[in-house]
């Protein structure tokens, strides 16, 4: 196994962070992660995985081992009433498996469409979007338990999903090997959310893929493209506030976009939290708020972890002081 020194993570984080990992590994086997966990173990070192760097602020020297998940592979296991059970390595590429899911009618990912990253990656942070959450097509988790040395099947239950967060948020000790997707084999189009129903409400007996394409120009229009500028989506969560709370905001704030969560909690908009003090398009230095989707941070140039930070500080203390909401940072920032 290689390992490689003072390796650029530059082209590995879409936020295109300048970045130094100390050691660099490239995951390409199963068989590697018993050398690994020997490695990290024997020194006591500091590590991270890295998938698509969709969601991450790097340092620009990470003093510790950068594991690249390079696992590839989609297998179809097996199928009962209403599912197919597919196998997917945790390399792959999100979108690219999403589109293949469509083409073989394998239902359920379709509003999924175009979230930047790797298989892996989507069960870390229970990735959503217009209505729907990975956690509802997970049927299991393969890791690498680095406590235990072995391999380990997580359930869906054990998994601990909610908005944006799953046990792996909560602990280092697991690699993600693979994920088990169960697939709908009859699909049941969700299209509640606002932009995608006006945008579908052109199109006469819509299909799954009509719908994946009506996701993916939805995106385009609002997001920006980390090939042409760098950003991680949406830099903040939004803020889940109990009922009462959010009744007192709406009769100060009526447009504020609210969903409901359960019979005692909602999340409201941050994107429209931040837009409301004026802040679309607001720019300091390198790091700025996006033009067009206010709960997007941009990197103009060369912003560094401290300037996206620091920027990300003083958005959270106007929207604190604005609307005495506490706004939490959605990607994990690395040290
Ligand atoms: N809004 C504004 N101004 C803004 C941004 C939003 O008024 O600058 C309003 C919109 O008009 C809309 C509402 O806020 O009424 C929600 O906006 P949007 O549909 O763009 O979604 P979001 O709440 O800002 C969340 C997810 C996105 C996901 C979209 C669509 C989080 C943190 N973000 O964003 O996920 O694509 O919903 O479902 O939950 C991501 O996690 O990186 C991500 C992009």
């Amino acid at each position: 196994m290689h390992i490689l020194h003072n390796y650029s993570l530059k082209s590995l984080n879409t936020f295109g962070l300048d970045s130094l990992a100390k050691q660099f590994i490239i995951l390409n086997n199963v068989s590697q992660l018993e050398t690994i966990a020997t490695i990290l173990h024997n020194n006591n070192l500091n590590y991270f995985v890295l998938g698509g760097g969709s969601n991450v602020i790097l340092p620009p020297l990470y003093n510790g081992y950068v594991i690249h998940n390079c696992l590839y592979g989609i297998e179809m296991l097996n199928q009962d009433d209403n599912f197919y059970y597919v196998n997917v390595r945790a390399g792959e590429n999100w979108d690219n498996f999403v589109a293949i899911t469509l083409n073989n009618k394998w239902y359920g990912l379709e509003n999924l469409s175009l979230i930047p990253g790797t298989v892996g990656a989507t069960p870390i942070q229970n990735i959503g979007a217009y209505g729907v959450e990975v956690k509802d097509f997970i049927a299991s988790v393969e890791v690498f338990d680095l406590q235990d040395n072995c391999i380990k099947h997580i359930s869906n239950s054990e998994c601990q999903f909610s908005y944006r967060h799953s046990i792996f948020k909560t602990t280092n000790r697991f690699i993600v090997i693979s994920v088990v997707f169960k697939l709908l084999i009859q699909a049941k189009l969700v299209t509640s959310y606002g932009d995608l129903a006006t945008k579908l409400a052109t199109i006469t007996n819509f299909t799954a893929s009509d719908l994946r394409q009506a996701v993916i120009s939805i995106r385009q229009q609002k997001l920006p493209d980390p090939k042409i500028i760098g950003n991680v989506g949406s830099f903040f969560h939004n803020p889940i506030l109990e009922n009462f709370q959010v009744m007192q905001l709406k009769q100060l704030y009526p447009n504020l976009p609210v969903y409901p969560l359960d019979n005692n909690r909602s999340k409201v908009s941050a994107g429209w939290l931040i837009d409301n003090l004026g802040l679309k398009g607001f720019k300091l230095g390198n790091v700025g708020v996006y033009a067009k989707q206010a709960l997007v941070l941009v990197n103009y140039a060369a912003a560094t972890q401290n300037e996206i930070i620091n920027f990300a500080t003083m958005i959270q203390d106007k929207v604190y002081q604005q609307y005495q909401i506490q706004l939490n940072i959605e990607p994990i920032i690395m040290r």
